[in-house]
């Protein structure tokens, strides 16, 4: 097998998605690209303990401490490019990035996000609203989408989707677990193989 695709994992919170990403790297289902660095814009996400416990080297960049949009996107570009990382995962980043980020890294960078794209997505939908807004709306099936990112939030091509039910009682609390349980933390670890199998073939 030729060289594996170096990935970066950007986090913001608890990172049961990276821990997803790391499990199933380490049990072969994502053979084709390893996790090299993990970035976080917030010190004190539970992420970077999941990231240090799996010996991957950590990073913080903050969006507080930037002066700017562009200064923070300028820092953050030159901790990728010092690791050399080929594809980023976005998984629980809290932070929207520009069309000057997104467009460097064309089909380089993949999202998940709670619910069935086009659904409770864009702007203002993330973590617990996006399953508020659903269960507001009175939906029956939700899920979880992981896609390409690109200038549009939550709207570059998708690449997986799973569809989870909506039990009478949820609230957004149960709701976002079992999306996390049944969906999230099933499709991301297969789309990054997905994509690191492509990009590995290419190089
Ligand atoms: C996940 O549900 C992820 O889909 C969501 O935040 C949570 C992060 O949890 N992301 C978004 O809403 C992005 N728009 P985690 O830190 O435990 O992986």
């Amino acid at each position: 097998m030729g060289e594996k695709i170096k990935i970066a994992v950007l986090v913001s919170g608890g990172g049961t998605n990276l821990q997803a990403l790391i499990d199933k790297q380490q049990s072969g289902i994502i053979r084709s690209g390893e996790i090299v660095l993990v970035v976080s814009n917030n010190a004190d996400a539970f992420a970077l303990e999941r990231a240090k416990k799996a010996n991957i080297p950590t990073a913080v960049v903050s969006r507080k401490d930037s002066a700017s949009q562009e200064e923070f996107e300028k820092n953050l570009i030159e901790i990728l490019e010092k690791s050399e990382i080929e594809l980023i995962v976005l998984a629980g980043f809290m932070c929207i990035l520009s069309e000057n980020f997104t467009s460097k890294y064309q089909k380089r960078i993949i999202n998940v996000h709670p619910s069935l794209i086009p659904s409770f997505c864009g702007k203002g939908f993330y973590g617990l609203r996006v399953h508020r807004a659903a269960l507001d709306y009175g939906v029956k099936v939700t899920g979880a989408t992981v896609h390409f990112v690109n200038e549009v939030p939550d709207g570059g091509e998708i690449i997986l989707q799973k569809a989870v039910d909506v039990e009478p009682n949820d609230t957004p609390e149960t709701l976002q677990r079992r999306v996390m349980e049944n969906a999230e933390w099933i499709i991301l670890p297969q789309a990054v193989e997905l994509v690191c199998e492509k990009m590995a073939e290419r190089k």
